[in-house]
Parts: structure tokens; C-alpha cells; sequence
């Protein structure tokens, strides 16, 4: 490469250094099968929820001084470092069960983080999303607003998904997504299956999740609760699009744990419990899938090192 080729890899700031991140084939863990995973962790935030960030304050921020989110940690993560970049205050709301690293991880970017009780209902006053809320009204802040927000969708659509497709040249014949508000399932789903109807989606989540009851009509009877950060929720979220997922299935915590811990020795990939969940759930779907099966990593087992590794 030349020094003018190197000088124009020069990013104007580390927003722009987010995407781009390598698909790796699991060729250890899944061995005589074709399973492959997009690393999203490797993005400066630390997870995919940079891209939806970036572009939810692309269309969204003009004028805006003070930004806030609910989120399970990620998204947070990821406000935080674009409110650093853009000189903006930023308030983030997390559930009790957030990891310490997380939470760690937006203060140091100078985000006020609150934490909230986990188990309550959304339109419980304490919860992470009205609280959320709360801030918003009280100080004219934005709330990105992640779990109904059409951009979060979107930016899947076309920033994650576009990149997968170009890197595996369109051979792609089952897409397995984890899913906690559904914007990276929708939003990869539906570009897919724009480009190939022919595409399987499958959604994974913890054990009475609502999302396989939204898919397949199956019942939901015991009430929801995890470990895993990032995925699962009591009620679907509105940006989740259900019409673009052929399937759901559900994985206990304790295999997800085990496959965040099998990534690491096995495939040298420190991925989260949302990761570990999504592999554990490839391989309960292996015996009855043939063909080139794709995920995302969403974020880092670096997250959650006390708590899971
Ligand atoms: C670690 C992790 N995995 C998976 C997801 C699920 O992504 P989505 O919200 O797009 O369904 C999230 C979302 O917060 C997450 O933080």
C-alpha cells in the first residue's frame, strides 16, 4: 500500500472506524459444517449497537445537546462513546442485572449511568425504560428509544446487513440472529431475504422469551427470566418484525453459558452470553439444517468476565 493509500485510512473520528468487522468460520466448534459468524464485538463501542447508534443520531440529532437510552448495556456503551465524540451529554438507564464491566465501560466514556429494577414490568415507573423516559421529558433530552424506534430496524438494513452479504457473496442459506429488541433479526432478515427469498431466518432467545410465541403461536406459560444480557424479553418489542422469521427457538442460560466458554477455548472468539446463546442454539438446529448457516457475535465475553468465564 502507498503512503497516500494509508494517509486516506485515516479516520475523522471513531465513528467512523465503526463496521467493517471480519466473518469467521467456526470450523472447530461446528467441524464438518458450514457455520460462519460476523464479529461485531470487534466495533470501537464494543458491540454491534455502534452501527445502530451512529445512524439513529445521523437522522435524529440536529440540535440535539443531551441524549438518553434504555439499554441492556451496549447500546449505552455505545451512546456514550458517540455523545463523547459529539460533545453531548448523555443519561443511560440499565437493569440491576448489567454486568459490572458494562456499566463500568459507559462512565468511563463520561455518561451518567442509572440503574433500575430488572424485574418489573415496562410500564412500571422503576423500570429501566420509564425511567428512561422520565429523563427525557424532565430535560428535553433524546431518547433513542431502541425497542420502537424504526431507525433501529433500518440500520441494519442498510449498514450491517449490506456488509454481510458483499463478505459471503451472497451464499447464505440460514441466518440464526439472536434477539432482544429485534432490530438486528428484522433488519438483516429482511435485506436477506430481499436478495434471496429463499433464505432461512431463524431468531434465538432464552428459555419463555416471547418472541417464539410472536413467530410460531407456541405457548409461553412460565414466567420469563435470564442470565444472558441482550437477549430475551417478556413482550416483544414493536420494532420486531416477525413477518421476516421463519423460526424461534429457545436455549436454557446454562447452555448458553457453555457455549460463550467453548467459543473462547475452542475457537479463540471471547464473545458474550448473547453470542453463546445464538451458538448453542446453531447447534440444536445442526441435525435438521443443511447448508451455510450465518450469525452475528454481538458483542465481547470482555463484558462479562466475572460473571460468565
Ligand atoms: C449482547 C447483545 N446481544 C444481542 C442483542 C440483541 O440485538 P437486538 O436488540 O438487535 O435484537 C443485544 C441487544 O441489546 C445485545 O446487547
Amino acid at each position: 500500500m502507498s503512503a497516500s493509500e494509508h494517509l486516506s485510512q485515516v479516520r475523522g473520528s471513531v465513528l467512523d472506524a465503526i463496521g467493517n468487522t471480519p466473518v469467521v468460520r467456526l470450523g472447530r466448534l461446528f467441524d464438518g459444517h458450514d457455520v460462519a459468524a460476523k464479529l461485531e464485538f470487534m466495533n470501537p463501542g464494543g458491540s454491534i449497537k455502534d452501527r445502530m447508534v451512529r445512524y439513529m443520531l445521523r437522522h435524529r440529532a440536529a440540535g440535539v445537546t443531551h441524549v438518553v437510552e434504555s439499554s441492556s448495556g451496549n447500546t449505552g456503551a455505545a451512546l456514550a462513546m458517540a455523545a463523547a465524540v459529539l460533545g453531548l451529554k448523555c443519561d443511560v438507564t440499565v437493569p440491576d442485572r448489567t454486568s459490572a464491566e458494562k456499566i463500568k465501560r459507559i462512565e468511563a466514556y463520561g455518561a451518567e449511568v442509572h440503574v433500575c429494577v430488572a424485574d418489573v414490568p415496562e410500564s412500571n415507573e422503576r423500570s429501566y425504560y420509564s425511567v428512561a423516559q422520565r429523563i427525557a421529558a424532565e430535560h428535553g433530552a433524546l431518547h433513542l428509544d431502541q425497542y420502537n424506534s424504526e431507525l433501529n430496524r433500518q440500520a441494519h438494513y442498510t449498514d450491517t446487513a449490506p456488509e454481510l452479504w458483499f463478505q459471503l457473496d451472497g451464499r447464505i442459506d440460514y441466518f440464526v440472529c439472536g434477539v432482544g429488541s429485534g432490530g438486528t433479526i428484522s433488519g438483516i432478515g429482511r435485506f436477506l431475504k430481499d436478495r434471496n427469498p429463499d433464505i432461512t431466518v431463524i431468531g434465538v432467545e432464552p428459555l419463555h422469551s416471547a418472541y417464539r410465541e410472536a413467530v410460531t403461536g407456541a405457548g409461553c406459560d412460565t414466567e420469563f427470566g435470564t442470565v444472558i444480557e441482550g437477549v430475551g424479553k417478556r413482550r416483544p418489542c414493536a420494532v420486531f418484525d416477525p413477518s421476516v422469521v421463519d423460526d424461534v427457538i429457545q436455549v436454557p442460560d446454562d447452555a448458553a453459558i457453555d457455549y460463550a466458554r467453548r467459543l473462547a477455548r475452542e475457537e479463540g472468539i471471547l464473545a458474550g452470553g448473547s453470542s453463546g446463546c445464538v451458538a448453542a442454539g446453531i447447534a440444536q438446529l445442526l441435525p435438521r439444517l443443511s447448508g451455510r448457516i450465518v450469525t452475528v457475535f454481538p458483542d465481547s465475553g470482555v463484558n462479562y468476565l466475572t460473571k460468565y468465564f
